[in-house]
């Protein structure tokens, strides 16, 4: 137990780094970890489990987080794990500090062991990065391709990967070619079709979101991979918003880049980030940002990691988050994430001037739920919802044309039932 002396520091500190009043801060971070709630109540009682894990988060009462597909809400261990390690390498109790960007220490070896385990790769396949938008930039502007060779987008990426792949077009001559996804899919066949259908003798690379950013849909990713390896394309996977959304193996997807951002629902630290590079591929990649060992490719992943003095404690936070995410088992967790957004999806389309942009099959949609007016409705527009869920204090994503809702563990019934009175307000 650390002695009352550094309990104060911890959270003058944290009050300061969270702007949050000190009282509340030593109340929350002074005290030892809050217990998670016994793991019985889970199938006798979920509902007071789920309420009484809320204790772990500082998400305070009056206000709502259903945007976590943006950034998430770190519980206290990840808020400890971070502010402990900052406080640590300021009394230079850290002898590796600050070398992340450089050496890979025991800490960031550790965490690669974990992600490595938990993403089905191995830790030499693995790159820490700040985020997917960096790690879609590292595989895009380190691959060599020519004037004329044709790289396949769907119609609906974020533009932390569609943006890479246009300055590449800019500068390099490279041709993309769009494939329009179905909104909403009706069957991954579907799908997968009009990924076939867009290949052309000259496609390089096929780049897709496992889910999608605007409608929330889960790509069929092992397909559409399958498919460009059957024709010898190389495959670039955006799973920003996939990694502690959705259990993940990405051997067997059989990518051969794959970016994600745990800072969404993972909930690490924001700006962690992190990329898969299949082995065979590790050759194929020029650095981004050359410092020392730009070429030293017996570094294999860790090369990419090599970009100057960089922050240790966010990503001794995201070990946490993995650790977090671990003890609850990451399949309770998408259990619950999906059975929110069942419930969202089900209170939505009770409104007919409403669709629903992700498709109803279950393997279509894990926690994020997407709306928009329905077309032929003429002039209706959704600011009023919007408007009634920020008096609301309530966090959305979207604006007049489509919201989009993301349940995550933390999320309360109670807070469900605010936004659907903000809904029949705004629709009304
Ligand atoms: C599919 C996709 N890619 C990339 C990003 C960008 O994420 P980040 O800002 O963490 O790089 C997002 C953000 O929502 C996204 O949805």
């Amino acid at each position: 137990m650390l002695p009352r002396r550094d309990f104060i520091q911890r959270a003058a500190f944290a009050a300061a780094l969270l702007g949050i009043p000190f009282q509340r801060a030593e109340q929350i971070l002074c005290t030892q970890s809050v217990p998670f709630p016994s793991r019985d109540l889970l199938s006798s009682d979920p509902l007071r489990y789920w309420t009484g894990l809320r204790a772990q988060w500082l998400l305070a009462p009056d206000r709502i987080n259903l945007n976590c597909g943006s950034v998430g809400c770190s519980p206290l261990p990840v808020l400890r794990a971070m502010i402990d390690h900052i406080l640590s390498a300021e009394e230079y109790r850290e002898p590796a500090y600050p070398w992340f960007g450089y050496e890979e220490n025991d800490r960031l070896h550790a965490l690669r062991d974990s992600l490595a385990a938990y993403l089905h790769v191995n830790r030499d396949e693995l790159a820490l990065v700040r985020n997917a938008t960096e790690a879609n930039n590292v595989v895009v502007n380190g691959l060599d391709l020519k004037p004329g060779d044709e790289v396949l987008l769907t119609d609906q990426e974020h533009p932390g990967g569609r943006c890479p792949w246009e300055q590449k077009a800019a500068r390099f001559g490279v041709k993309l070619n769009t494939v329009v996804l179905p909104k909403p899919p009706a069957s991954t066949e579907e799908i997968v079709e009009r990924f076939q259908n867009a290949l052309t003798p000259k496609t390089r690379v096929v780049f897709f979101s496992h889910i999608t950013t605007v409608t929330g849909v889960i790509l069929p990713a092992k397909e559409i991979c399958g498919l460009a390896r059957s024709r010898g394309v190389l495959t670039q996977v955006d799973g920003a918003h996939a990694i502690g959304q959705i259990p993940l193996d990405l051997h067997d997807i059989d990518c051969d880049f794959y970016a994600s951002s745990p800072h969404k629902w993972l909930m690490a630290p924001k700006g962690t980030g992190t990329l898969y590079i299949r082995d065979e591929r590790l050759k194929d990649l020029w650095v981004n940002i050359a410092t020392a060992n730009w070429n030293n490719y017996d570094m294999k992943a860790y090369r990419f990691s090599w970009f100057g003095t960089s922050n240790l404690s966010v990503m001794v936070g995201l070990k946490a988050a993995l650790d977090f995410h671990q003890q609850l088992g990451p399949d309770v967790v998408y259990a619950r994430i999906h059975e929110l957004a069942s419930q969202v999806r089900e209170r939505v389309a009770r409104y007919p001037q409403l669709s629903i942009t992700n498709a109803s099959a279950d393997r279509f949609y894990g926690g994020l739920v997407t709306f928009e007016p329905n077309q032929g409705k003429g002039k209706l527009d959704l600011k009023p919802v919007m408007d009634q869920c920020a008096s609301r204090n309530i966090r959305v994503a979207g604006g007049p044309d489509h919201i989009r809702i993301a349940t995550h563990i933390f999320t309360q019934p109670v807070e469900l039932d605010t936004f659907y009175t903000a809904l029949d307000a705004g629709l009304a």
